[in-house]
């Protein structure tokens, strides 16, 4: 028999995906207009919600290699993957609008006809909010009721334990922050030498303008702003701090992962960091984008049927739903470029593209730097651990006792 040509029409299966836009008013013979438009909206973000899955599956398998190690030549992949879930969210934050054309009133007319359908029903939006990582014990319930209930089909349910049972994309970029260079204590020891510096920025920059300010109110104020600032650092040196933030769902990566997003954070002008920094910047905005995405389908849903459903998961305004939350609040923990340790020569190649010649030339400059760089990584300086006694500065002020503890 002869093969038959491929065309248009066969190739993209058009007889298929033209055919299947039933229309319940219809059916029932008292067609609603706008229930056509509801139909394919949906069907089209299904369809994009397909997309997003194949190219986050794809970029999980890239991370996911048997050594565990991240094969460079892969992220060139894995960044034009991440954009371009980053664009299709975009794109479908947007969708939205076309569907706001639709008044309430017109839906009224239809909405009878969906029955008990809901996009809560919605499997492949679950499979992507699973795969990016987020967890179950973040979700709010709606209705008191848990996601998974209205899944009952062998194949979702296999498809839901698959999604949740596998490494999702959240657990392998941490395994991967995890094995940042420059992280190991003998080596570069990126920690020491931050805590170094945070202190002394800390000291330069917040409390000796405090302490040098003469109208007693202001100098208060920027006491508290100083405190407030080792308070915030405090809760990123200290791993038990950190940790409690974790069971709280106030943070979400291992305390070297978020050691490892700063540090490429800090240092994203060294060719190697250029494309993990890329990276973690498409991960800000693919979470931030989901987020938009709940925001604007609830404030469709509100002005659709006045629903107050703003409580539940659709609302969008959680915290608890940014799966890469730390890389939000990263900004928190930046410090002036001015205090950000110099690299050490090893270092600087370590990170470098640069070939032999090239690299010997950057040694020469370097060879200076690491002299101050390399003797003190204790990170113990004005802020020392056993607390910063600020005790009856100028004009008798309060005692001032922050305890800035520095073990690690
Ligand atoms: C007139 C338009 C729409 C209305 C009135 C509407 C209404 C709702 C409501 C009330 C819920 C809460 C759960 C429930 O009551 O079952 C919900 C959830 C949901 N809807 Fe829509 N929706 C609309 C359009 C869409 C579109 C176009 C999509 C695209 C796929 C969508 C996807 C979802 C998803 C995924 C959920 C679950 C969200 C979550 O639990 O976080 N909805 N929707």
């Amino acid at each position: 028999m002869a093969e038959k040509k491929l065309n248009y029409k066969n190739y993209l299966q058009l007889d298929k995906l033209l055919d299947c836009q039933l229309v319940q008013s219809k059916a029932a013979g008292n067609t609603v207009h706008d229930e056509h438009l509801f139909i394919i909206t949906h069907q089209a973000y299904e369809l994009w919600f397909k997309q997003i899955l194949y190219e986050i599956d794809s970029v999980r398998v890239l991370f996911d290699t048997p050594a565990k190690t991240l094969d460079e030549g892969k992220t060139l992949n894995i960044i034009n993957r991440l954009g371009r879930v980053s664009l299709i969210l975009k794109l479908l934050t947007d969708q939205f609008q076309i569907l706001e054309t639709m008044t309430p009133l017109d839906f009224l007319e239809f909405r009878g006809y969906l029955s008990t359908a809901s996009g809560f029903q919605s499997l492949q939006f679950r499979l992507v909010e699973n795969k990016l990582g987020l967890q179950d014990d973040n979700r709010i319930k709606y209705n008191q009721q848990h996601y998974r209930g209205v899944f009952c089909a062998h194949a979702d349910v296999t498809a839901l334990e698959d999604s949740t049972g596998n490494p999702s994309l959240f657990k392998l970029v941490e395994a991967w922050l995890e094995r940042t260079p420059g992280l190991v204590k003998h080596e570069f020891n990126f920690w020491g030498k931050y805590r170094k510096a945070v202190n002394r920025w800390i000291d330069e920059c917040w409390l000796k303008p405090a302490l040098a300010e003469e109208d007693p109110i202001v100098r208060e104020t920027r006491m508290l702003e100083y405190r407030k600032q080792v308070e915030t650092f405090e809760s990123i040196f200290d791993p038990e701090k950190h940790q409690v933030l974790v069971e709280r769902g106030d943070r979400r990566f291992s305390h070297r992962a978020s050691q490892g997003a700063l540090m490429i954070s800090l240092y994203r002008d060294e060719p190697r960091f250029h494309q993990p920094f890329h990276m973690l910047s498409l991960l800000t905005d693919i979470d931030s984008l989901m987020t938009k995405w709940r925001s604007n389908h609830v404030t469709m849903v509100q002005r659709m049927i006045g629903s107050k459903m703003g409580t539940g998961g659709s609302s969008g305004y959680h915290d608890r739903y940014k799966v890469f939350l730390d890389l939000f609040n990263l900004s928190a923990f930046l410090i002036p470029r001015d205090f950000i340790p110099p690299l050490t020569s090893s270092m600087k190649r370590r990170l470098s593209v640069l070939s032999h010649e090239q690299l010997d030339e950057v040694d020469a400059e370097y060879q200076l730097d690491i002299s101050d760089d390399e003797t003190d990584d204790s990170g113990i300086c004005p802020h020392s651990n056993t607390g910063n006694d600020v005790t009856d500065i100028e004009n008798g002020m309060k005692e001032v006792k922050v305890t800035f503890d520095l073990k690690i």
